[in-house]
């Protein structure tokens, strides 16, 4: 085994994917430092084989066997950086776990990502989905990230223009931009720093507290009890968060769709198209809490599939085939998943 590169053959990945699925992959790297990516991209026993790219695995879902080399981003390190006139710069690495970052801003006196708190997955995975909840999307607090190109062996900075973000959308997700990997990723927090409160429920929460002026910490408190509550932990249940996107329809559509369903959920966007949610189409064709062999969708939030205990990845794909075809025919609209299918 090469000192630099420990690779490990077919390694299981249920552990390392949270919906918990049972696959392995062809041959495994645990990425410490950056080097050992210029070391795989140079050598070409590696060069010619189907890479994945493995953070948190909480927005995977395996239908198979990796017949290639997964690089589990491990690497580590977090610190603030410096500070001009309106932000404080964050910056860490991509195999930190996400919500231990936010927490250690927060420690740190620096608020801005406490509406993004207990989101599962690590600080790489964050800017690839825009990821976004409560209010808050990543684009907000985002200030640039450094990615590896194994194109030309370097690394280099992208800032957010360079990453084209879209909802639960970037480059990192097209044709342009799967190849790059994530190093690591800096973020600018204001430093008149207010309570984002734009989510009505999040608003609601801390008003049953009599909180009125909440500290970034007691945002990021009520957060982690609104998710507790309503999505399952994948350490207990596997699941991916989402499973579909909330799908974008024309403000005509949904005009049309009003008309038929009067108490239909939808939130104008502001180019006039309006974005539904796709728990409230799932729940309404009456899918919450039923299951098809071992995949299931959660009793509390009907947008989040779970594994009961031994899915494959086959019957996740199978549910989410016929909660699409149901949604399809009622409303006419396709629910497109969130997850990436390997
Ligand atoms: N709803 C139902 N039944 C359900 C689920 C939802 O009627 O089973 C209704 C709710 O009553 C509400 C609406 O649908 O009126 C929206 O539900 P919710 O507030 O739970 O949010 P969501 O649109 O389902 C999105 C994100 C979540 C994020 C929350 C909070 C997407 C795909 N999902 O969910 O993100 O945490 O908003 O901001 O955009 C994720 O991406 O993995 C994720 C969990």
């Amino acid at each position: 085994m090469h000192p630099q590169f420990p690779i490990q053959y077919q390694f299981p990945l249920q552990s390392l994917n949270t919906f918990g699925i049972a696959a392995s992959a062809h041959a495994y790297l645990r990425v410490t430092k950056t080097e050992q990516l210029l070391g795989v991209f140079a050598d070409a026993a590696w060069v010619s084989l189907p890479k994945l790219v493995l953070g948190g695995g909480s927005n995977l879902l395996l239908t198979k066997d990796f017949p290639g080399l997964v690089l589990h981003i491990a690497l580590q390190g977090r610190e603030v950086l410096a500070s001009d006139e309106h932000h404080h710069y964050v910056r860490a690495a991509a195999g930190e776990n996400w919500h231990e970052f936010v927490q250690w801003t927060l420690a740190q006196g620096l608020g801005g990502l406490e509406n993004l708190s207990l989101i599962p997955g690590t600080v790489g995975a964050v800017p690839i989905q825009n990821i976004g909840a409560y209010g808050l999307e990543t684009k907000d607090v985002f200030h640039s990230v450094t990615v590896f190109d194994p194109a030309t062996s370097s690394t280099r900075t992208m800032d957010a223009a360079a990453c084209r973000f879209g909802y639960r959308d970037s480059i990192f997700k097209q044709d342009d931009g799967r190849h790059l990997i994530i190093v690591d990723v800096c973020f600018a927090l204001p430093k008149q720093w207010q309570p984002n409160l734009r989510y009505a429920e999040l608003a609601q929460a801390l008003a049953e507290q009599g909180i009125a002026t909440p500290s970034a910490q007691q945002v990021a408190d009520t957060v982690i009890a609104i998710r507790r509550r309503k999505l399952p932990d994948p350490a207990v249940i596997g699941n991916a968060g989402s499973f579909f996107k909330n799908p974008v329809v024309t403000g005509a559509q949904c005009a049309a769709l009003l008309e038929r369903f009067p108490t239909l959920v939808h939130h104008a966007q502001p180019d006039g198209s309006e974005k539904l949610a796709a728990g409230w189409l799932i729940d309404q064709c009456g899918w919450k809490g039923r299951t098809m062999g071992a995949a299931g969708v959660y009793p509390k939030q009907a947008l989040v599939l779970v594994n009961n205990g031994g899915a494959q990845g086959a019957d996740v794909v199978a549910l989410a085939r016929a909660i699409q075809a149901d949604v399809q025919a009622r409303y006419g609209v396709l629910l497109e998943p969130e997850p990436v299918f390997i």
